[in-house]
Formats: C-alpha cells, sequence, structure tokens
C-alpha cells in the first residue's frame, strides 16, 4: 500500500535543553538538528545557549564553541574556517549557506540549524553527499585535450580567461543543488546547479577540446532541462555565484549549434 504520510521516526522530537552560561551578559540561543544512525531514536533538536562576548563572530565559532565546551558528541564538517573548502554547508536560519561565513549577527532571533535539505543525512549536520559528488564527476571536472601537449603550459588570452570567471570560484559546497526544487524532485537525473555550473566551466574553457562532446552529453531531458530558472540556486549561493545563468548558456549553446 502506498504510504501518504512520513514514517513515524522521521519526526523531529525536542531534545536535550544545555544549562546557560554562568554570568554571561550576552547570550545567544541555538537550536541543532540532531541525529545519530547509532541508535533508533527519532532526530531531535538540541538547545543550547553560548556567551557571544566569549566566541567567535561567526555560526561556525558558536558551533566549534559547542563542541569543544559543551557537548562533544555534536558532529559536523569544516575544515578552512575561510569559505574555501565548502566542507560547512548547512541550513542556518532557513537558508542554505558556510557556517564559517555566515555571521550570527546576520540570523535574527534564535538560531536554528539543520543539514542541507533533502539529502540522506550520515549524522546531525553531515549530508551524505556520495551522488553529488558522482554528479560532479559525470561532468569531466577537467581539461580534455586533443592536441599533442604543448612544451609550457596550456596558454588563455586575457579575454578568454576572463571568461572563467564567476565559475572557477565555486567551492562545491552543494548548497545551490539542495535549494533547488527541480533537484529535490529529480535528483537522481537532473545533474543540478553545481554540476551545471562546473560543466559550462569546461564548456567555455578555450583550452578544452571536447566542447561537442560535452554537449552530447548533456542533450537529455533530465540532465539539464529539469531546471525550470526557479533562482534558488543563485540566490543562496554564499560565493555570490549564478549557476542559473549558467545553465541558460549551456541551453543556449545547445539551440545554437541546433540550427
Ligand atoms: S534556476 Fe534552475 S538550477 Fe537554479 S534553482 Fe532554479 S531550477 Fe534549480
Ligand atoms: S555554485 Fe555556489 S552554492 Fe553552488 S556549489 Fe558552487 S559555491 Fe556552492
Ligand atoms: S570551513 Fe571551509 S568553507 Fe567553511
Amino acid at each position: 500500500m502506498v504510504q501518504l504520510t512520513l514514517p513515524k521516526n522521521s519526526t523531529i522530537k525536542t531534545g536535550k535543553t544545555w544549562p546557560k552560561p554562568d554570568g554571561a551578559k550576552n547570550v545567544r540561543k541555538l537550536q541543532i538538528y540532531r541525529w545519530s544512525p547509532d541508535d533508533e531514536e527519532n532526530p531531535r533538536l538540541d538547545t543550547y545557549f553560548i556567551d557571544t562576548d566569549d566566541c567567535g563572530p561567526m555560526v561556525l565559532d558558536a558551533l566549534i564553541k559547542i563542541k569543544n565546551e559543551i557537548d562533544p558528541t555534536l558532529t559536523f564538517r569544516r575544515s578552512c574556517r575561510e569559505g574555501i573548502c565548502g566542507s560547512c554547508a548547512m541550513n542556518i536560519g532557513g537558508i542554505n549557506t558556510l557556517a564559517c561565513i555566515h555571521g550570527l549577527d546576520e540570523v535574527k532571533g534564535d538560531v536554528k540549524i539543520y543539514p542541507l535539505p533533502h539529502m540522506p543525512v550520515v549524522k546531525d549536520l553531515i549530508p551524505d553527499l556520495t551522488h553529488f559528488y558522482a554528479q560532479h564527476e559525470s561532468i569531466m571536472p577537467w581539461l580534455e585535450t586533443k592536441s599533442n601537449t604543448p612544451q609550457k603550459e596550456w596558454r588563455q588570452s586575457i579575454e578568454d580567461r576572463e571568461k572563467l570567471d564567476g565559475l572557477y570560484e565555486c567551492v562545491m559546497c552543494a548548497c545551490c543543488s539542495t535549494a533547488c526544487p527541480s533537484y529535490w524532485w529529480n535528483g537522481d537525473r537532473y545533474l543540478g546547479p553545481a554540476a551545471l555550473l562546473h560543466a559550462y566551466r569546461w564548456i567555455i574553457d578555450s583550452r578544452d577540446e571536447a566542447t561537442g562532446e560535452r554537449l552530447d552529453d548533456l542533450e537529455d531531458p533530465f540532465k539539464l532541462y529539469r531546471c525550470h530558472t526557479i533562482m534558488n540556486c543563485a540566490k543562496t549561493c554564499p560565493k555570490g555565484l549564478n549557476p542559473a545563468k549558467a545553465i541558460q548558456n549551456i541551453k543556449k549553446m545547445m539551440v545554437e549549434r541546433a540550427v
């Protein structure tokens, strides 16, 4: 029989409330999604309080403070702490963003933190990005050449190099793809904004010699054409990139080569 309601064990319950810090003047409340594969428990929202006078300004600073000083079981990814590695992506105050470059003062009211939406959860704030990375690999994110390798580097004019601006800066955080309704419903076959932005980055690279093959591969009702220009991707990208525009450019190239 078709199940029309969410399974009981997916309901998010109220979790533990940790004590407020003693003597703190400026206290911030954080509510954080917790789930572990190691027990049979439902997901829950735990409540923590931090002294903002004794904490760095970013959401990641607060998470590290909680892990170091309050609850060492809290699990999240992070590495560079400066918006470069893309690993601290999560949903903060309803926005997919990078915790290390999102200020606590940018969140109104209590700070609610969930993992990136519509992805399987490994634990707490860590989503399973296996499929997302496999899609990235599928677009051949490397230079494909047929000419003989030059003696020195593959050269580009300044103008051709500039065409990569707004594309090469992507840190593969998955904020855009997990904010895209088309990716939510068809993520198994639609490549999503992140992988398509990267596809375009290689398509327009003047040194690449596999443009035709790259476009052939994307000529598919699902891989590319599930983008309906809803623009959530551009709105949420913490690096200020515009995957929707890259997708539009690929569609335009498809039309131009067909005439
Ligand atoms: S513009 Fe396309 S890729 Fe971006 S959120 Fe909308 S449907 Fe998704
Ligand atoms: S386009 Fe922006 S949101 Fe999407 S993966 Fe790249 S950096 Fe993250
Ligand atoms: S820790 Fe690297 S992007 Fe946030």
